[in-house]
């Protein structure tokens, strides 16, 4: 009997962070809620207003590059370093990389980790360089 309950919590358990990965994974998924607003499900952009990221060279170019620019939003662009966790940005990055016929390396998480600890780093300098003037 209580080995029948352990082993349905198990599969119960399974089930749940298969389900929970599988959501956190889907660079589809936030790039349809956070991107295809302004880059269109296609990736196609707005010609004059926002870039598509089918084809350009930036997007299949260096990808620390990307995830810097999807953190830190550049013109136009918000920023997503709030709104965005590792998973779901290195998700979102590595669909952007590899959709609509691109065909560029993935992103991994601990990827998205070192680049916004630089990034993190970089805005504290920023911030401390008035004081060392005075
Ligand atoms: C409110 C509209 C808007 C949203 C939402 C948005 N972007 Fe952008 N994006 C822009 C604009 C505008 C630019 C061009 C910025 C500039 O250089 O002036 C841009 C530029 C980019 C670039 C650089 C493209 C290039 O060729 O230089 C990438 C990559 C990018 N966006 C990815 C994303 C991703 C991924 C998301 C979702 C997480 C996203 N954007 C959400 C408007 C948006």
């Amino acid at each position: 009997m209580k080995s029948m309950v352990s082993k349905s919590l198990w599969v119960a358990l399974i089930a749940f962070s298969a389900g929970a990965h599988a959501e956190s994974m889907s660079g589809k998924d936030v790039f349809s809620k956070n991107c295809a607003a302004c880059h269109m499900a296609t990736g196609t952009g707005i010609p004059g207003a926002f870039p598509a990221l089918k084809g350009s060279k930036f997007v299949l170019g260096d990808a620390n590059a990307v995830v810097s620019t999807v953190l830190k939003g550049r013109g136009g662009m918000p920023t997503f370093a709030a709104s965005l966790d590792d998973d779901k940005l290195s998700a979102v990055v590595s669909y952007v990389r590899q959709s609509w016929g691109n065909q560029a390396s993935a992103v991994t998480v601990q990827d998205v980790k070192t680049i916004r600890a630089n990034t993190n780093a970089m805005k504290v300098v920023k911030k401390e360089q008035p004081t060392n003037i005075h």
